[in-house]
């Protein structure tokens, strides 16, 4: 049987809270209610309505959503080519909000990678996979993996090298010397992913990486992706319509609206009775500072909810019912 808490238990816990670390403390991606809205002909679109987001380092994570539901504004927010309206964005500790064009510069440089759906719009067309991966790190400003910064021909060698270590992590060094239109689709994606890596980027961003490419070929781009995250450490958002791409992740977000709406951790565990490892996935709901619980449209719909719900606070959870008082 569960008692209901006392009043001096809820007490003890709501000055717990307050010692609490500030929201999305230690987590390389944080949007704190981020606004966006853009007037299009004297029309106000909200495509962010108070998005919360928090993404750790190291992660490979998935964010999914309806078409038009801001996962595109989001993510041109997070590369730094757009400016919310409101609210906070931090990336590796970098303020989106109050960047001045010159650490703009730096941030997109530097702190992130991008690869987009398009894939003519990854690569230099007159350029070869080589040059293409090789331009970032000349902007770089010499700066080579793990090594002092060197110049002039050793500078040299050391890019080429790199270059190449990059093209074979990602299984494209036999079109080193191919410009973009000698390669398949699923080579440029992998070519780009190479590209957005030559930075030595703190978080790779990919809106719809597959999405011009059959199901096999985005399996192997979401492998690539994958490779990248486990030998290379670097934290991942992918966003994506393919829900075969979505279940390979341990964390999927949705975006429903311009807010986080629901998300599925899934996990590994061993099956006592077959001694099978298998995959458990658990649905969430995102639950704001201010309290605020979006439920999932199917499940509202299949109690009949709406407009006000009935709540019962419990010792371990809150109970939620239709409210049956015809009031
Ligand atoms: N530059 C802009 N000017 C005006 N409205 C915009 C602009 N960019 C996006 N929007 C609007 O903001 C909303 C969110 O768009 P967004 O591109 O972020 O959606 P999305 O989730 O990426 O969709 P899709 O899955 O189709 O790519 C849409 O209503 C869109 O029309
Ligand atoms: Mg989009």
């Amino acid at each position: 049987m569960t008692t209901n808490p006392t009043l001096a238990d809820l007490a003890h816990r709501v000055t717990a809270d307050r010692d609490r670390p500030a929201f999305g403390h230690d987590a390389l991606i944080t949007c704190d209610r981020l606004v966006r809205v853009f007037t299009a002909d004297g029309v106000e679109v909200q495509a962010l309505q108070g998005l919360d987001l928090l993404v750790r380092e190291g992660e490979l994570m998935a964010l999914v959503g309806a078409s038009g539901s801001g996962k595109s504004t989001l993510m041109n927010i997070l590369a730094g080519l757009d400016t919310p309206t409101a609210g906070a964005a931090r990336v590796a500790g970098r303020d989106l909000l109050t960047m001045t064009a010159r650490d703009r510069l730096a941030y997109r440089r530097e702190v992130v990678g991008f690869v987009w759906q398009q894939t003519s719009r990854n690569l230099l067309p007159y350029l070869t996979a080589a040059q293409n991966v090789a331009l970032p790190m000349q902007l770089h400003g010499g700066k080579t993996h793990g090594k002092e910064r060197v110049r002039g021909r050793a500078a040299r060698r050391a890019r080429a090298e790199r270059v190449l270590e990059l093209l074979e992590l990602l299984e494209v060094a036999d079109c080193r010397d191919r410009r973009p239109h000698e390669m398949s689709g699923g080579q440029q994606q992998r070519v780009a992913i190479a590209v957005a890596l030559a930075g030595d980027p703190s978080v790779l961003l990919a809106d719809e990486p597959t999405g011009e490419l059959d199901s096999h070929t985005a399996e192997q781009i979401f492998a690539a992706f994958r490779t990248a995250n486990e030998r290379l450490g670097t934290t991942i958002v992918i966003v994506t319509h393919d829900q075969a791409v979505a279940n390979e992740v341990r964390r999927t977000v949705a975006i429903r609206d311009g807010r986080t709406s629901t998300e599925v951790l899934r996990r590994s565990e061993v099956d006592e009775t077959t001694g099978h490892e298998r995959v458990v996935a658990r649905e969430y709901a995102m639950l704001d500072r201010a309290g605020r619980l979006q439920l999932p449209a199917e499940y509202t719909k299949a109690l009949g909810m709406r407009d006000r719900v009935a709540l019962e606070l419990e010792e371990d959870h809150i109970g939620v019912w239709p409210d049956n008082t015809g009031v």
